[in-house]
């Protein structure tokens, strides 16, 4: 399967068959994530892989009781972790070594980051978080369709009741659950606005189409 064909078949997936996934198809999903593009190559993301029947109820109810969370035979919680952009330095420095960026990036770029960290605003960090997090979250979403399994975005839950239930520190934000698992549904495609609806040419508010 190609990646169009993946896009065009992928429906979000509400009814799991109970059968388990195979350990390396887990291990797929989560490298399709590892190799996601970052900002700065900071990798923000992080996962907490749920298999615990009583954890998944747990989630379930913190996601105002949506079924697919607990019917799901993994669900893989997407975290992102503030802290990770604070290790620019490094990840620039990793960057040079690899041939990616220029050696003069670390005198321009990592001076302008840190003028830049020292005032960033929370609600800053977790836009720069969830963009990245996205990416690595729809790497999975993806790769799971071409290896026969369905998955679901789920965003509506109550942040804190997911942080406990799952240990998770304060600096580390929950970005989203994806419920996975073998599809027992094969829905139609859902209804999307045209193109026209969505690009400009040129000037927003003058088409292109
Ligand atoms: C950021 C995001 C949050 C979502 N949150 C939920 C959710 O909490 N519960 C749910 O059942 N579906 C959720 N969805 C799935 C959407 O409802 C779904 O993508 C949309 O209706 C289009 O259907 P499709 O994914 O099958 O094409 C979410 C999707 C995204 C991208």
């Amino acid at each position: 399967m190609d990646v169009s064909e993946a896009i065009k078949k992928r429906r979000s997936i509400r009814k799991f068959k109970p059968d388990p996934i195979p350990e390396e198809k887990i291990r797929l999903l989560l490298e399709s994530a590892r190799l996601a593009p970052s900002g700065t190559n900071t990798q923000p993301w992080r996962f907490v892989v749920i298999k615990d029947n009583d954890t998944k109820k747990k989630l379930q109810e913190a996601a105002h009781n949506q079924r697919h969370i607990g019917r799901a035979p993994v669900i893989i919680v997407c975290c992102a972790d503030l802290k990770a952009f604070k290790e620019f330095p490094e990840r620039v420095d990793e960057l040079i070594e690899s041939g990616a960026l220029p050696e003069r990036t670390r005198e321009v770029f990592i001076p302008y980051l840190k003028k830049g960290m020292d005032t960033v605003t929370k609600d800053a960090l977790m836009v720069a978080a969830a963009a990245n997090v996205a990416i690595a979250v729809e790497h999975i979403v993806l790769q799971a369709v071409e290896i026969g399994l369905g998955t679901c975005w789920v965003r509506w839950y109550e942040d804190n009741k997911v942080k406990e239930i799952l240990d998770i520190p304060e600096h580390v934000e929950v970005m989203a659950l994806l419920p996975i698992g073998v599809p027992d549904e094969d829905p139609s495609r859902r209804p999307r606005l045209e193109l026209d609806q969505l690009v400009n040419g040129e000037k927003y508010g003058e088409g292109y189409f």
